[in-house]
């Protein structure tokens, strides 16, 4: 809700003075404490006393705390829907709903009720009963009063737009006043950072001249588009400034609009997001109007004798949901309650964490390797009567080389007899000892055989088999192997348009989300619906639930986006080159 806060700080005859504020908020707050969105003081006054909130309908409902008094058109109530020209009372002050007014979801004024000392300081009395007694007439006074004003707040911290020692020595001064003093509200939090410091000009870059975007990206380069750079909206997402978003000097206020209304004046609207052409549907709500998530899968295509992956998406309640890694993998088997079988006959019993991790930053897992998680019970052994001896994980022709030279070694030191063996049987031989040795290229032909048995058997049928889909190579071109293996891609992210973190959902089980446990075939798609989320997660107006926005879980500048400073840039090449980039533009 954009709200328009007006708060009275005098009364004329006919005349009210007042002071506006906009704040950006999807509830509008109202007790004692100092994070309120009106804050009220009072010792009949909670610290969190009543709230202001727009309904599904578009209807804005005033909900008081179980325990607060509050008053509406002069009777007390806990729950109501308010419409303009409605008084509330919360203690001593009084609040109206004013009548819409453009731009804001509500205006709303609020008039300070006084305390006895107050009202005296508020009348004037306090004033006219010290006049009385000095030489100074009420005129003079006046006189007076304003010029020191006018020095203090005006002249003195001028003097800083002339030199920017001025102004960084005035700012350092507790007692002085400085350029802050025109200032709107403090700095964003996220602002007050020790290169920011008190150096207003780098984003105040002219005076008397608004904020420039071109500003904002100086600093922050890595700032995306949020919609593709030909889609028709681009231009009017990007005509926008930095700062119709994102409010400076706004305290309390967010400098990041949380607001849903910025997502939903789009996305609720199936023309402003070309639902036809872009094919997203229309989005009002995590609770009540949410498509259902729509996956990203990779598939495998083989074409020009490469395999590339496609990206493909597709909804999760579209049945069944198939994906091809091109690793076989089994989690049933895995997750035995039993326990698998060791070598040695003792049984583990597997956990989730023994294969998944999460990454450093808590969101996604950590890949997997074959070295790191299926090694310590999957051997590479090829050679039952050498248990130890085993083949390096990966390149096949790596693997091929390792049998050939293994074979080979056999072949030459040992006598080929006692293994399967096609070779004629003949004394060992020995070293130093002269005896009928087997002809060299007998040798050579039954190590060639036996490492090819051995490749057919550990790509076709065992070893590598177990886990990969191999491809045999009917004839293979000169030099190239006889086998493939598929290439494997595990997809990591699933749901890249949103944000997900593991970290956030250590409270809930693994199984509640990922049906894994009776998962038999790794092209099982595990991955949770928009119901499960739905048990904790509401949209705004949701009462039991979390109350999600739309940038909980999205992000507006989206990372797979052009840069917002290339087009800001190629936009103002026209700027005149200031004497201080002369140089560095070289
Ligand atoms: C991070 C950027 C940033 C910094 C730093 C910054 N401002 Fe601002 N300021 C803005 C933006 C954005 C606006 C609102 C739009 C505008 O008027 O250009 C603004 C508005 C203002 C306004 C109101 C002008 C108006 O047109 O509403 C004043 C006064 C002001 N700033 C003073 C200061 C002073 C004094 C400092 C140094 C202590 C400062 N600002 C530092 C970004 C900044
Ligand atoms: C002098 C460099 C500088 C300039 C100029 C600047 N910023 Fe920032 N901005 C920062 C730094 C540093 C941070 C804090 C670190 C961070 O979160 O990335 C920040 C944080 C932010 C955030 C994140 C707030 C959050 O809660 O995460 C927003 C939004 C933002 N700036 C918007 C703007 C806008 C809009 C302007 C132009 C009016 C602007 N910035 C100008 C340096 C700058
Ligand atoms: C149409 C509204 C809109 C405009 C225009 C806009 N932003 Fe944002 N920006 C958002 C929203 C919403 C978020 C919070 C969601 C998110 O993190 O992406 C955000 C987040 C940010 C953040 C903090 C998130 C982060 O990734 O660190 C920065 C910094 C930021 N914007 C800078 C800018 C700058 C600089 C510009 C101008 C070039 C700009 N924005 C223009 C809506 C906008
Ligand atoms: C000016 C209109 C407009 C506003 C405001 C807007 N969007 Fe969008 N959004 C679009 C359009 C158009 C697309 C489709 C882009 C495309 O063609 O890929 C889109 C796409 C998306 C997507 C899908 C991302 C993708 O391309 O895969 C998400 C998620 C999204 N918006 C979230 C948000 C959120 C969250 C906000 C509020 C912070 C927001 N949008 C505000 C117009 C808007
Ligand atoms: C022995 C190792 C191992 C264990 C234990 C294991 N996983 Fe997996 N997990 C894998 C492998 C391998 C894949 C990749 C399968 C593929 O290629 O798609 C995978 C993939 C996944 C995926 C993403 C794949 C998809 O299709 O959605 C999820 C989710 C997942 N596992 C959840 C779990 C959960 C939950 C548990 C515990 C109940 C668990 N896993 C236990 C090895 C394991
Ligand atoms: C704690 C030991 C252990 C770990 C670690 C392990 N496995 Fe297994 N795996 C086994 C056992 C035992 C079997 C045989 C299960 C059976 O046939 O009942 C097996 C069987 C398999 C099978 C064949 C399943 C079938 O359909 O017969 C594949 C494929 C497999 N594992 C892949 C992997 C992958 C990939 C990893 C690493 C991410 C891995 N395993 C980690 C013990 C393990
Ligand atoms: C227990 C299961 C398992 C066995 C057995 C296994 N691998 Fe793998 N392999 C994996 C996993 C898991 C990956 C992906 C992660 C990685 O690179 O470690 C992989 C990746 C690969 C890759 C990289 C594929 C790519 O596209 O990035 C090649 C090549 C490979 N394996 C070859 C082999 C060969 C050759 C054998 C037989 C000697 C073999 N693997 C045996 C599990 C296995
Ligand atoms: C609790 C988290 C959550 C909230 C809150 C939420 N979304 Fe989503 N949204 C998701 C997830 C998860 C996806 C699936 C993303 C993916 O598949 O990459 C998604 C998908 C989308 C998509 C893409 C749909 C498609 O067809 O690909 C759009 C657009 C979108 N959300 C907009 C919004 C808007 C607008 C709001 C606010 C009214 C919102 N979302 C609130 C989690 C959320
Ligand atoms: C609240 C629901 C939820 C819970 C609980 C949950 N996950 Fe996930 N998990 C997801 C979602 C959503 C994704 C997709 C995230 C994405 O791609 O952006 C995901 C993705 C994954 C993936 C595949 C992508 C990746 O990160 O590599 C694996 C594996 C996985 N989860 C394992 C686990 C394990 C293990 C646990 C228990 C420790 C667990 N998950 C708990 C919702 C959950
Ligand atoms: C058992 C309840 C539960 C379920 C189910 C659940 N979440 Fe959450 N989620 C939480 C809680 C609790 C937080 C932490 C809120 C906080 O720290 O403010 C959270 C935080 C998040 C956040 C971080 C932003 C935020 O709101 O603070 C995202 C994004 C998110 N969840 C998405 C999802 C998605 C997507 C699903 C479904 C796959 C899901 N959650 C399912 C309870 C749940």
């Amino acid at each position: 809700m954009y709200c328009l806060i007006r708060r009275v700080t005098g009364r004329g005859k006919e005349s009210l003075e007042y002071r506006d504020s906009e704040l950006l908020t999807d509830v509008l707050t109202i007790g004692r404490g100092a994070d309120q969105g009106i804050s009220l003081q009072g010792p009949d006054i909670e610290v969190h006393h009543a709230r202001i909130a727009r309904k599904h309908d578009g209807s804005l409902e005033l909900r008081a705390s179980s325990t607060a008094q509050v008053e509406l058109n002069g009777k007390p109530v806990r729950v109501a829907v308010l419409s303009p020209g409605d008084e509330i009372r919360v203690g001593a002050h009084r609040l109206v709903l004013l009548p819409e007014q453009p731009g804001f979801d509500l205006a709303i004024q609020v008039e300070y009720g006084t305390t006895d000392d107050e009202a005296m300081l508020a009348s004037g009395d306090f004033v006219k009963q010290r006049a009385q007694y000095t030489w100074i007439s009420k005129s003079r006074l006046a006189w007076l009063l304003s010029s020191v004003v006018l020095l203090l707040a005006f002249i003195v911290p001028l003097a800083g737009l002339f030199s920017e020692d001025i102004a960084g020595m005035l700012r350092d001064q507790r007692f002085l006043p400085s350029d802050n003093f025109w200032s709107t509200g403090p700095l964003a939090t996220a602002h007050r950072t020790p290169e920011i410091g008190n150096d207003c000009n780098v984003c105040h870059q002219q005076a008397f001249h608004q904020v420039s975007s071109q500003a904002c990206v100086s600093c922050h380069r890595e700032m995306h588009h949020h919609v593709p750079e030909d889609s028709d909206h681009h231009a009017a997402l990007s005509d926008q400034q930095c700062q119709d978003c994102h409010k400076e000097h706004k305290e309390p206020g967010q400098i990041v609009r949380r607001d849903q209304a910025l997502c939903t004046d789009c996305h609720d609207d199936a023309d402003a997001i070309d639902a036809a052409a872009t094919g997203f549907d229309t989005v009002a709500d995590f609770e009540q109007d949410h498509p259902a998530f729509r996956l990203t899968l990779l598939e495998p295509e083989f074409a020009d004798g490469d395999t590339r992956w496609q990206a493909r998406k597709a909804g999760t309640d579209q049945a069944p949901l198939l994906e091809h890694s091109n690793l076989k993998f089994d989690h049933k088997k895995h997750l035995d309650p039993e326990g698998v079988e060791l070598v040695g006959g003792k049984r583990k019993v597997m956990e989730c964490a023994d294969c998944h991790v999460e990454d450093a930053a808590g969101a996604l897992m950590k890949p997997f390797t074959m070295a790191g998680e299926c090694k310590a019970c999957h051997s590479l052994a090829f050679d039952e009567q050498a248990p130890d001896r085993e083949v390096p994980h990966g390149d096949v022709d790596v693997v091929l080389a390792t049998l050939d030279e293994y074979y080979s070694k056999l072949a030459l030191e040992q006598n080929p007899e006692v293994r399967r063996s096609s070779v004629r049987r003949r004394a060992p031989r020995r070293p130093g000892r002269s005896g009928p040795a087997p002809a060299p290229d007998q040798v050579l032909a039954w190590a060639e055989k036996e490492a090819n048995l051995t490749a057919e058997d550990i790509f076709e049928r065992s070893v590598c088999d177990t886990c990969h889909e191999v491809e045999r190579i009917e004839e293979p071109e000169p030099g190239e192997a006889e086998w493939r293996i598929q290439p494997v891609r595990i997809n990591s992210h699933w749901m890249p348009d949103a944000v997900f973190a593991h970290r956030d959902h250590a409270m809930v089980e693994c199984e509640d989300c990922h049906e894994a446990r009776e998962s038999e075939q790794s092209s099982d798609v595990l991955m949770p619906g928009i119901d499960s989320c739905r048990e904790c997660h509401g949209g705004t107006s949701s009462a039991a639930k979390l109350d999600s926005s739309c940038v909980d879980c999205h992000v507006f500048h989206n990372p797979s986006m052009g840069l917002l400073n290339t087009a800001l840039e190629r936009g103002v090449a026209a700027r005149p080159v200031l004497p201080n980039e002369e140089s560095s533009s070289q």
